[in-house]
């Protein structure tokens, strides 16, 4: 959520800030602007909507100089346009600010501020941050910048450069991520670990309640009252695959990477997990937002059908915070992409304040939620980049289906370690099975292409299905726009069925042999009061063909395995639906991949 990237060398620096929020505008995409120092003086250039706008704004301007920062705005306060875009100028242009977070006492802030003279530009909350800067200085901006962050209430991450200070960037953190990285004389600022995978070897992701500067060649690091910190410095694992290769959209790329990634997810699951996190444990419970929280339900599912002795719950990470679950025995997994979600951050910072036991499931090191954790699985699926989480999610299940596999064998009677072991030998196989249903794409691509008008669509499972039901329809959702729900299928005929008319279409997730009947009877229920119907499902049963417009066959495998593969197609759904509707497929309205504010 806003993306900052700053580079400070001995040349001109802004195409290096350029292409860095090109690749940071996953994080917020609606305006951007970059300013930088040269000669005496900072300038800046700033434009509403895509990163490629503020290229061509660019290209007119002459701006160009060392130390340069840049931003990549997801609005929180102010319409997004040129005005509210970072970065933001001091009253008497001395400083350029950019900042991620939100700012809860601007208002006073603005007001007392406003009563020494300052004039404002924007409604935004940032622009407060700049003018106090200016109004500590007395030629130290360190000590300005130490002054003003004591007296700010809320979330931030900040770069700021002066024209006092050639070749300083002055940093700042509290709560949102920012991540600092050295090379051959150039140093960056970057909001994220991906982002600076590419520059550099080493990196320095800081702590909440540090500032500092980098400069071309070091990092001075400090606590918000000025004792020095020294940095510590972790390995950057690279990742080589980031560009778009020959496909459209990354979404589509990531769908493709599935079944290598899960491969990884499985190695790296086996070579770090730590059994011991079961020892004393007889309750866990899951917590994430999003497609994260998805992957939790059907963990929380797999472990009350393979170890009824253990007290499990899957709970929303903005809800978790209002929530009194016991410390004791109990242990707490967040699930995350990116390790920077607020509201899953702010619940494992509730956790480890109250002494709680923690096991993170993240894609990203050295993120915020791996940092703050006792314990990790990294789910290794390589950096995603489009909105909605496809491969990441695909990972997420896999290594979670191992856990609870793993659980089951700690905490369950012996008679059920055959069965245990063999679902273990199917996970491994299961990138194989991954291959295989990523192939029903064309037909998936006409479905979407036939119902591309549809106004709302029902997805429908029940048990471990039901899960992936929410997952499809999110998809659905969040990059092709279209209205959609998920139910328990039993749960339609309460309620919801009153929606069901002539042409709607039910997407039904089947793929539980014992519950098949019962899948079977709800569509008959819809079918009656003419909806259409997709199964994704691996039964070729004659009731089922009989009552299905469209059936999207996918492998069999273990009952416990489904989520991992059924997914798929949905995903695939939600893909073409985006592009048959020409919605910006990597980039949806309204949503950045990273939402560091609560
Ligand atoms: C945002 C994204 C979702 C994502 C959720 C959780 O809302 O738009 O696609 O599922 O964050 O993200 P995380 O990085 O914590 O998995």
């Amino acid at each position: 959520m806003c993306g900052i990237f700053g580079c400070v060398g001995s040349s001109d620096c802004v195409g290096e800030v350029f292409n860095g929020l090109s690749f940071l505008e996953y994080r917020g995409y609606d305006s951007s602007g970059i300013a930088a120092l040269s000669s005496d003086s900072i300038h800046l250039v700033k434009k509403k909507g895509r990163v490629a706008a503020l290229r061509s704004a660019l290209f007119s301007s002459s701006l160009s100089g060392s130390p340069s920062i840049g931003h990549t705005r997801w609005a929180t306060h102010g319409a997004p346009d040129d005005s509210n875009a970072h970065p933001f100028l001091s009253d008497d242009s001395s400083f350029a600010l950019v900042h991620n977070g939100v700012i809860e006492n601007y208002l006073e802030l603005k007001k007392f501020l406003s009563s020494y003279g300052f004039s404002f530009s924007s409604e935004t909350d940032s622009e407060v941050i700049v003018n106090l800067i200016q109004y500590f200085y007395n030629g130290d901006t360190l000590l300005a910048l130490s002054e003003t962050v004591k007296r700010l209430k809320g979330s931030f991450a900040l770069a700021v450069i002066s024209s006092y200070d050639k070749d300083k960037i002055f940093f700042a953190k509290k709560d949102n991520p920012l991540v600092l990285g050295l090379n051959n004389g150039v140093g960056y600022v970057c909001s994220d670990y991906p982002g600076l995978s590419s520059r550099v070897d080493k990196c320095v992701a800081l702590d909440d309640g540090t500032l500092g500067f980098i400069s071309p060649y070091d990092i001075a690091l400090f606590d918000f009252s000025l004792s020095p910190l020294q940095p510590v410095f972790t390995h950057v694992i690279k990742d080589d695959n980031l560009s778009i290769g020959h496909y459209e959209h990354f979404m589509r790329k990531e769908i493709d990477e599935i079944p290598e990634a899960v491969s990884r997810a499985l190695n790296s699951y086996y070579m770090s997990f730590p059994a011991s996190v079961f020892d004393g444990i007889n309750r866990i419970v899951f917590i994430g937002c999003g497609t994260a929280l998805h992957a939790g339900l059907v963990a929380k599912r797999l472990l009350r059908e393979l170890s009824p002795s253990l007290d499990c719950y899957a709970e929303s990470s903005g809800e978790f915070v209002f929530s009194d679950f016991p410390v004791n025995g109990t242990l707490f997994v967040p699930v995350s992409q990116s390790g920077e979600t607020a509201d899953t951050l702010s619940a494992v910072k509730k956790i480890k304040s109250s002494g709680g036991k923690i096991l993170a499931v993240c894609n990203v090191p050295s993120s915020s939620i791996v940092r703050e954790s006792d314990n990790v699985i990294l789910t290794s699926a390589g950096t995603e980049i489009a909105v909605a989480s496809t491969k990441a999610y695909n990972c997420q299940l896999a290594v979670l289906t191992a856990f609870c596999l793993d659980a089951a064998k700690y905490f369950s009677s012996d008679e059920n370690i055959p069965f245990i072991d063999s679902a273990l030998c199917e996970l491994l196989a299961i990138p194989s099975k991954l291959k295989v249903v990523i192939s029903c794409e064309n037909l998936v691509s006409l479905l979407a292409e036939k119902y591309s008008s549809a106004q709302s669509v029902f997805y429908l499972g029940r048990g471990l299905d039901f899960c992936v039901a929410c997952e499809g329809s999110l998809k659905l959702k969040e990059i092709s726009y279209v209205h959609s729900e998920a139910y328990p299928a039993g749960e339609l005929k309460h309620g919801t069925l009153a929606l069901i008319e002539n042409g709607v279409l039910v997407i039904a997730v089947i793929t539980q042999r014992l519950l098949l009947d019962k899948m079977i009877t709800c569509l008959a229920e819809v079918k009656s009061r003419g909806a259409k119907i997709i199964a994704v499902s691996p039964f070729s049963d004659d009731k089922l063909s009989a009552l299905s417009d469209h059936i999207v066959a996918i492998p069999a495998v273990c009952d416990i395995l489904t989520p991992i593969v059924s997914v798929v197609p949905t995903q695939l759904f939600a893909y073409f639906s985006a592009l048959y509707r020409g919605c910006d497929i990597d980039k949806p309205r309204n949503l950045a991949k990273s939402v560091t504010v609560e």
